[in-house]
């Protein structure tokens, strides 16, 4: 049997900014997806969510012959691997503790997840290259034009600086004593409606908001230091202030405005809407002085709340003899 895990991510600094070429960080959180793959009886590929109750069949040439909503994207990663050799039956099942439609890369993890796994099952020894480059062929189909940083920080792990589609790693090991506590308002968002939001405010206004777009490749920048130096305090300080350009960009609303606030007035270091915005998530930086109050603070008002560590770690495999 084949054990495989992979990480969630989260942006910690520079969504939107992003869509227009400045750089954005995102960084690998200690909660993960599994994929168990083991032997089956029938000559197919049986692939299971244990979180949706949905089951999928895939043929040996890795083409679907029982559909499921929201399964049927992973069989991109059954077709590639046909590439490599031929497929083996098996029972796959994938069980995640990662919440799905939050911002937090639950299909791009599964996917690399579910790629490590079967693929040492084959017999094959991908690189990790190759299995975020086969996992982001999944993410294509789920997401349309994924830019990637999903798939690579669930591959490799740490923390990554995204910029015009280039992806570059960076060392997150003096993080290691930073907890990130993510609060969700319960308002669904639509990423699509947030960023077409943002762009047509920056098409009015262009002449006010390249400043605050060039203050958030500044405050990247600057971000980038102070990870790799384990400064948590700047960390805090810059996270607010990059929720305030978020602000000014029109993506916060009331709800969003609440948990930032409880986070921040429970001792986190610091809290900002983290991913689109306009619902969805709020992220908090916490040490271990401070992260139950704030974790406590934000639960009494929060839909849910996941206190998270960051993962150094990314997709992990194990054998296993049963
Ligand atoms: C959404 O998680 C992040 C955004 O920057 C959109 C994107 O980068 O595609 C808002």
């Amino acid at each position: 049997m084949i054990i495989a895990s992979a990480p969630a991510k989260t942006i910690l600094f520079g969504e939107h900014f992003v869509v227009k070429g400045c750089p954005a960080i995102a960084i690998a959180l200690n909660v993960r997806s599994n994929v168990k793959v083991s032997e089956h009886g029938d000559l197919s590929i049986k692939v299971k969510s244990l979180n949706l109750g949905e089951e999928m069949i895939v043929d040996l040439n890795g083409k679907p012959v029982k559909l499921s909503p929201n399964l049927t994207p992973y069989t991109k990663i059954f077709e590639m691997l046909a590439n490599y050799c031929n497929l083996k039956q098996a029972y796959i099942e994938i069980k995640s503790d990662i919440p799905i439609a939050a911002g937090l890369g639950s299909s791009a993890s599964i996917a690399v997840a579910l790629t490590a796994a079967y693929s040492r099952y084959l017999g094959l020894s991908l690189n990790l290259d190759e299995i975020s480059r086969i996992a982001y062929e999944s993410e294509k189909i789920v997401h349309g034009k994924p830019s990637g940083i999903d798939n690579s920080i669930a591959t490799y792990g740490g923390g990554i600086v995204f910029e015009k589609g280039n992806i570059r790693r960076i060392n997150i090991d003096k993080l290691s004593e930073a907890f990130i506590i993510i609060a969700n308002t319960g308002v669904e968002r639509s990423t699509r409606d947030a960023v077409l939001k943002v762009l047509r405010l920056y098409d009015k206004y262009e002449s006010i908001l390249m400043h605050v777009y060039e203050a958030s490749r500044n405050l990247v920048n600057e971000a980038i230091k102070h990870i790799e130096e384990g400064n948590l305090r700047e960390l805090g300080e810059l996270m607010n202030i990059n929720h305030g350009l978020l602000s000014a960009i029109g993506v916060s609303m009331l709800e969003l405005e609440e948990l930032v606030y409880i986070a921040r007035k429970a001792g986190a270091l610091g809290s900002k809407i983290t991913g689109a915005g306009l619902g969805g998530c709020i992220i908090a930086l916490s040490t271990k002085d401070s992260v139950e109050k704030v974790e406590k603070a934000l639960k009494a008002k929060a839909k849910w709340v996941l206190k998270a560590s960051l993962s150094m770690d990314g997709v992990r495999v194990m054998e296993k003899e049963h």
